[in-house]
């Protein structure tokens, strides 16, 4: 596997205010809302050299294969809220917010996405019983495309990358549109703040397993980086409070933005095409939000190539994770920093350490699981210990 791993020089490890309070309540008015699984993956953590390796699985979350519907859920909601100019309470789940909201119909929700937050948006819109219009980039899956379509979205291919798609996806905005980007422009910095807000719900789980569970909490946390909105909110949680996990970054080598960035010590593009497997990665410039978190709070930045995802996709098969491409980033990520001679000090005795991998999807394509794990997604089964 080819890789390139970099220090953070600039970050400060400085506190960022948590999200509020009303999140949690928020997302267990949700349909299906239950804590996604924690579990322990001794195998590969022996196999690593490393003391446990815990996984966050988010590849079933509220019936969706990726952890995105907790930022568009609560992004959603925020939006609609400064529509009305107040809270639509008070409500007990989403039927009867749908049915407070049943005058601003016909009424839209639009976003740009490679795949994860758009199906997710989608999904919202259904449930609200609004429209939802799409806007993707070329060459994305078709499998993919139609998730979207199976939720009712109209699904438009933008020619060009997930930057020219964002750009499209704006041209929505009017009064009866409301756009839900999980990345920020310059004038639109609102809703991307409340999806970064929205993650927060999964390391809130993380802490409550662990604590449920006596198990320490982790010395080293990786996750994976495509604007890096899902990144600010680690870094949110984990340089607030006690445990201050060295923080690691996984991006694909050719869509490396957020690694370019802290390098040239600015937000950097890194021009397309972006063809990586890890499709939810492919993003050529960091969130405008998100980056002051990122530079800040990340301590190692991890690109990965596509081989190494594919790799990971079968060990976590093997642990009986059914992960996607995008999904097996970290544990690829892992794989590259305990590998390179300067990235070892992010660990130092590693047997001693736990280390929490973020696995942020499962198959989202599976014809294209198939393929590269050689064993259908539903074939695996879960057999690892869930510590909650
Ligand atoms: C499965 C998955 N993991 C990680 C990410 C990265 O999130 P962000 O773009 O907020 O960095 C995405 C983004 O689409 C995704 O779909």
């Amino acid at each position: 596997m080819a890789a390139l791993v970099t220090a953070n020089e600039s970050s400060d490890q400085r506190d960022w205010p948590g999200p509020p309070e009303a999140l949690a309540a928020f997302h267990r008015r949700m349909p299906a809302y239950s804590p996604t699984l924690l579990l322990d993956a001794p195998d590969l953590a022996e196999r690593l050299g490393v003391g446990r390796i815990l996984i966050k699985a988010e590849t079933r979350r509220m019936g969706l294969p990726s952890f995105k519907i907790l930022g568009a859920s609560w992004a959603t909601y925020g939006a609609i809220c400064d529509h009305l100019g107040e809270e639509p309470e008070p409500w007990r789940n989403i039927n009867e917010l749908a049915a407070k909201l049943a005058h601003l119909k016909p009424f839209a929700l639009a976003t740009a996405t490679d795949g994860n937050h758009g199906r997710a948006v989608a999904f919202m819109a259904r449930l609200l019983g609004f429209d939802a219009h799409i806007f993707v980039p070329a060459g994305m899956s078709p499998a993919r495309v139609r998730a979207m379509e199976a939720e009712g979205a109209t699904v438009t291919v933008v020619a060009g990358d997930y930057d020219d798609a964002v750009a499209r996806s704006a041209e929505e905005a009017s009064d009866h549109c409301l756009v839900v980007s999980d990345t920020s422009w310059d004038g639109y910095e609102k809703i991307p703040a409340q999806v970064i807000e929205g993650y927060a719900t999964i390391f809130a789980e993380v802490d409550e397993a662990i604590d449920a569970s006596g198990l320490d909490h982790p010395d080293m946390v990786v996750v994976p980086m495509g604007v890096g909105a899902f990144m600010a909110a680690a870094v949110t949680h984990y340089r607030s409070g006690e445990n201050r996990p060295t923080i690691v970054g996984v991006e694909p080598l050719d869509a490396n933005c957020v690694q370019a960035s802290a390098t040239a010590g600015k937000i950097t593009h890194v021009p397309g095409p972006h063809r990586s497997i890890m499709v939810g990665l492919n993003c050529g410039r960091p969130s405008m939000i998100a980056w002051p978190r990122l530079v800040s709070g990340v301590d190692w930045f991890v690109s990965v190539d596509d081989e190494g995802a594919r790799h990971a996709m079968r060990d976590l098969a093997d642990a009986a994770v059914v992960s996607g491409e995008t999904g097996a980033a970290s544990l690829a990520g892992l794989e590259a920093i305990l590998a390179d001679p300067r990235g070892k000090a992010a660990l130092p005795d590693p047997e001693d350490r736990t280390v929490l991998i973020i696995v942020t999807e499962g198959a989202t394509d599976p014809v294209a699981y198939e393929e590269i794990v050689g064993r259908t997604h539903d074939s695996i089964g879960r057999v690892l210990t869930a510590i909650a």
